[in-house]
């Protein structure tokens, strides 16, 4: 288990190029299940989160073959098995994409429940909803889904709250059914038009991506195509938020700024200066920021994504900010981290209090999913002195290679595995 030691307080200065979308590449490697034949995907994030995803299709029996650190080619035809043992899903969140893919290409499922996460209860409900709907049978039993249908035929679902999941699972086991599927109060994320684009582009009929109305009209076969993953909004919108609470100047690109749109408009409200080129950002840091009030919210409202590294910021800034968050119901848990740091925020159930002007200093914290991490490492950046965060596993789901990115800006971070120190720090220890 490897930690980071970061010291600060950091300004950050120079460029980073944003990778692959996370949360678009967990939904497209699976939905090359889908395919007749082979796919290329170009831009996919070289993080543990999509390593799995890639392993679990090995282990249904696709040939994958890595073309480069972010190229891969996968041929599903070999795959035979349309089952996913607890060992491989329960390793993400979301292999139960799996079930969307496997039911869509071959009328049956069986895959293990996803694992808890932090962010308090995570059902699947709605999930389960649509493959009904489509005249899948559904059966849990000891923590399998059970899926299966002689066919699927297309119908109305109406998504009762708005979730990613559910939309990417059911347009993934819609694509390939008899006649018209419409998704009724769809989630419009970003990575929800990806996974459209890409399924259209291998000769699915999906309209209607990114609104709350999706069409979903089922082909007999999907081909064989090459796709290129958009970059990570919520990436950049880390690297903005690091670049405005290290009062930095930062190059950000690769980005769709129209993604960017709800952070944005946050950080300008606050006193940030962004500037929005083609495929950049630029963000200048202020020496003071003002109070805001945040609810997060499915896009195209504030991510729920951003949410704790924006909490840090706004501890920076002068006035008290309150924090609401409306999609999960235990996202506050690093404020028990960073309060170590110096945050001084107080959580009630889904609202959190922060109090400004707070001055952070370096402490030893860990982090408790990959958001609250990436939270962690931009308060550490800003603080006065020396901080430790452990459990950064948690980081590298969902960010690629973000300690070198951010020590090519200026950062001062050395990653050390727990169980010892690397010379270099034993030496400058002794100096
Ligand atoms: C996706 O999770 C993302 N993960 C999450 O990002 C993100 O926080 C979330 O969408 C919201 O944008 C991936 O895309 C892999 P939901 P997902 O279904 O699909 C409730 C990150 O940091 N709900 O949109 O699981 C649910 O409890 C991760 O990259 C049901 O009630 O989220 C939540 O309150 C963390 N029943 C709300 O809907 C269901 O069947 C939104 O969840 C499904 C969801």
């Amino acid at each position: 288990m490897d930690k980071l030691i970061i010291n600060g307080p950091t300004r950050l200065m120079g460029e980073v190029t944003i990778s692959g979308a996370k949360n678009a590449a967990v939904a497209i490697i699976p939905a090359v299940i889908l395919s007749d034949e082979v796919c290329r995907l170009e831009n996919v994030p070289d993080i543990s989160d999509t390593k799995i995803v890639i392993e679990i299709l090995l282990k249904l029996g696709a040939i994958v073959n890595r073309i480069n650190k972010n190229t891969i080619e996968i041929d599903p035809r070999p795959i035979r098995t349309t089952t996913v043992p607890h060992s491989l899903a329960k390793r993400m969140r979301a292999s139960y994409y799996l079930i969307g893919a496997l039911l869509g290409k071959f009328n049956k499922a069986r895959v293990s429940m996803p694992g808890g996460c932090d962010l308090g209860i995570r059902p699947i409900d709605l999930h389960i909803k649509g493959f009904e709907a489509l005249g899948a049978e559904v059966k849990t039993e000891n923590a399998m889904i059970d899926c299966k249908a002689v066919n699927l035929i297309g119908r109305p679902v109406y998504l009762d709250m708005v979730s990613v999941g559910a939309t990417v699972n059911i347009m993934l086991a819609a694509v390939k059914a008899y006649g018209l599927t419409v998704i009724e109060n769809a989630a419009k994320e970003p990575h929800i038009v990806d996974l459209a684009n890409f399924l259209n582009s291998m000769g699915a009929d999906i309209r209607g991506a990114g609104t709350d109305i999706i069409k979903i009209y089922g082909v007999p076969r999907l081909g064989g195509v090459t796709y290129s993953i958009i970059p990570d909004q919520i990436e950049a919108g880390t690297y903005m938020v690091a670049a405005a609470a290290t009062r930095g100047n930062v190059l950000i690109k690769n980005v769709i700024p129209k993604h960017l749109e709800s952070i944005t408009a946050k950080l300008e409200e606050i006193g940030a200066i962004v500037e929005e080129y083609d495929d950049a950002v630029r963000v200048i840091g202020a020496e003071e920021y003002t109070k805001c009030n945040i609810k997060t919210m499915p896009h195209p409202g504030f991510p729920t994504d951003m949410q704790p590294q924006f909490g840090v910021l706004l501890s920076m800034a002068k006035g008290t900010s309150i924090i609401s968050e409306n999609i999960w119901g235990n996202r506050f848990k690093y404020l028990d981290e960073v309060r170590r740091m110096g945050v001084m925020a107080v959580a009630d159930g889904q609202v959190a209090v922060f109090e400004g002007s707070c001055k952070l200093t370096g402490a030893p914290v860990a982090a408790t999913d990959l958001r609250a991490g990436a939270a962690m490492i931009i308060a550490a950046m800003a603080a006065e002195g020396r901080s430790e965060i452990e459990n950064i596993y948690h980081v590298e789901r969902g960010y690629e290679d973000i300690v070198s990115k951010l020590n090519a800006m200026g950062a001062d971070i050395t990653r050390v595995s727990v169980d010892d120190r690397p010379v270099n720090t034993v030496k400058a220890e002794l100096a």
